[in-house]
């Protein structure tokens, strides 16, 4: 008899546009969220400042959360700037460092918004193939980029690069090196980060988001930390007001309750070795991973046909329709009902279409 029950898990799920409403997908393991709601303090701190100062604008530094983000991460808050997401932060980053014909480099597969992002500034991309294991291409040290992104742990391999070899490769490139710190909260190693570099590395610049770990990703905001100037600089491309007042609020009520953010993110650890152990019992290969998602491969099989039929049962992953990932899904870690729906109905597919 299955543990989960659909009605109770639909109520869990969010929907994207364009996919099934809310009450109909059973478990949405596509984009990354957090499955666990962000913070009581969080949601209290917001319910109170909806209020008629909301006719004002925000802080058009974010000086009150650069100033708690500079404790917590223990650097000075000209060494932060806060953005609407760290989506926003990489458009700045482009926007200020990559002008036309300027090369960014990048390993590749990795997060997508970087290509897209070049070609908005008309950049030259340089993509280098990531070795089947997913370590660092050697190849990355010596492209000449003006902008360098590394996105660790990746997406949407989940693996994890070492802070010696980031310290290495910022020391190799001639431009900017970028450290997409989207998922570090996921790691293990909790001094896996490359923002303890940042007053000894001049070029390099680490993002991180509040949409993953502190499941805010409805309320858009993520900060960079780097060199002041780096950060002056950044600073003077950003939008005047570019981060609302809620978002300010939720982000600085969120970092002043981190065991909250940490015991969410062990619980998403210890179900990570669950979805991999039941990933592998149903005969894929998946990479050893870093984030709050796995990627699940069956080497030479399009996963194409599992995708739509997980959709056809209400259960949403990522596939990608591009080359050298037709095999392979990812999955986001969900909640342990979740990940036993998402386990049974596989082992279901692969039986039916091996009847
Ligand atoms: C690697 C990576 N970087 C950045 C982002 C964007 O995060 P945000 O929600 O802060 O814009 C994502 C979102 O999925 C991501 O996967």
């Amino acid at each position: 008899m299955s543990r989960y029950s659909r009605s109770n898990i639909a109520a869990l799920a969010g929907y994207m546009p364009g996919e099934q409403p809310r009450d109909e997908v059973l478990a949405k393991l596509n984009t990354n969220e957090n499955p666990y709601p962000p913070s009581p303090r969080v949601l209290a701190a917001l319910r109170q400042a909806t209020n008629q100062s909301l006719r004002l604008y925000p802080e058009p530094l974010s000086d009150s959360l650069r100033s708690i983000a500079a404790e917590v991460y223990d650097v000075n808050r000209e060494n932060i700037l806060a953005g609407n997401g760290s989506d926003e932060i990489l458009s700045i980053v482009l926007r200020c460092f990559v002008g036309q014909g300027d090369r960014v480099a990048f390993p590749v597969p990795t997060y997508s918004l970087y290509e897209t992002l070049v070609m908005i500034q008309d950049g030259e991309q340089v993509c280098i193939d990531y070795p089947p294991d997913f370590a660092l291409p050697r190849e990355l040290h010596a492209a000449r980029a003006a902008v360098t992104f590394l996105c660790n742990p990746n997406s949407p391999s989940g693996t994890l690069v070492s802070l010696p070899a980031i310290r290495e490769l910022a020391g190799a490139v001639t431009g900017i090196l970028v450290v997409d710190e989207a998922y570090i909260d996921f790691a293990e190693d909790q001094h896996a980060s490359a923002i303890t570099l940042v007053k000894s590395l001049p070029n390099l610049i680490v993002l991180r988001t509040f949409s993953k770990s502190f499941s805010l990703a409805g309320m858009r905001i993520g900060l960079a930390f780097a060199s002041e100037e780096l950060i002056a600089g950044m600073m003077k491309v950003k939008d005047s007001y570019n981060v609302n007042r809620l978002s300010l609020i939720a982000a600085t009520a969120a970092l002043q309750d981190l065991p909250w953010m940490k015991r969410n993110a062990r619980r998403i650890q210890q179900s990570r070795m669950k979805l991999v152990e039941g990933l592998r019992r149903l005969g894929y290969f998946v990479y050893p991973s870093q984030a709050n998602f796995v990627m699940a491969q069956k080497r030479g099989q399009k996963q194409n046909a599992m995708y739509e039929a997980l959709k056809e049962r209400r259960i949403l992953v990522r596939y990608f329709d591009t080359q050298g990932l037709q095999d392979s899904l990812r999955i986001t870690v969900g909640k342990p009902e979740e990940i036993e729906a998402l386990l049974q109905e596989i082992a279901s597919i692969q039986n039916r279409s091996a009847a």
